[in-house]
């Protein structure tokens, strides 16, 4: 079992980051709360019709986002933000469960508004992802992506993420078609680095 007191530590409660974006735009990530409501449905209302078809969640419905607002809960879901002059312009999060199995992995998805897109801001985030995963001690993030996406399997390849698996007919779009399933993985925490050698 891994010495989690060696490795840097996150505290969900207070993380709170500024950065910049390429062009020097300055934006905060943090993590959602429930205050965030009318902000997410707004942020989510704009959701390109031709992303929609592909996505695992209505997200265009208030009832979702208010049910996700009222119900945070970082330990299983953790929506971390992009947020510019008080608007959202991104959304990604890590799932995860505490027991069993996959207590060490991570499931992520990302959403960039579509105003922000092409200057960085996904690598941003998925690179800030990985981080905030190895300091809540996970050891392997996972993302399924539809196979037609490129820029996101390009964005998770840049990222470090590699081609695990990919799924035929694994979900069905907006229109009922099949859809192949990319599965991308990444170890945010390598079981043999130096710094878990520690442990023997
Ligand atoms: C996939 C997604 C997250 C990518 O976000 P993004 O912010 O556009 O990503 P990046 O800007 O980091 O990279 C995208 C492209 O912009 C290019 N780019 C990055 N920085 C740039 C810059 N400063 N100037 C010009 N181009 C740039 C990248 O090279 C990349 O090019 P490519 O698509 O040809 O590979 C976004 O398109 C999205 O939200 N899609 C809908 C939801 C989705 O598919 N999610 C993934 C599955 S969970």
């Amino acid at each position: 079992m891994l010495d989690s007191n060696i490795y840097p530590k996150i505290d969900l409660n207070t993380y709170r980051k500024e950065t910049h974006l390429k062009d020097g735009t300055k934006i905060i990530l943090r993590p959602m709360v429930t205050e965030d409501k009318d902000a997410m449905y707004e942020f989510f209302q704009a959701v390109p019709e031709e992303d929609a078809r592909y996505l695992r969640d209505e997200v265009s419905s208030r009832l979702l986002i208010e049910k996700w607002a009222k119900n945070l809960e970082y330990a299983k879901t953790l929506p971390i933000l992009a947020v510019k002059d008080g608007k959202i312009i991104a959304d990604a999060t890590i799932n995860r469960r505490r027991s069993g199995w996959k207590w060490h992995l991570g499931t992520v998805r990302i959403f960039v508004h579509k105003d922000y897109r092409k200057i960085g801001l996904g690598h941003l985030m998925i690179e800030e992802l990985a981080d905030i995963a190895y300091k809540l001690g996970l050891e392997k993030l996972l993302v399924e992506i539809p196979d037609i996406n490129t820029s996101a399997i390009n964005a998770f390849t840049r990222a470090g993420f590699y081609r695990a698996a990919v799924i035929p007919n694994m979900v069905k779009d907006r229109n009922n078609m099949p859809v192949d399933v990319v599965v991308m993985m990444k170890d945010v925490k390598p079981a043999h680095d130096e710094t878990y050698d520690y442990d023997f």
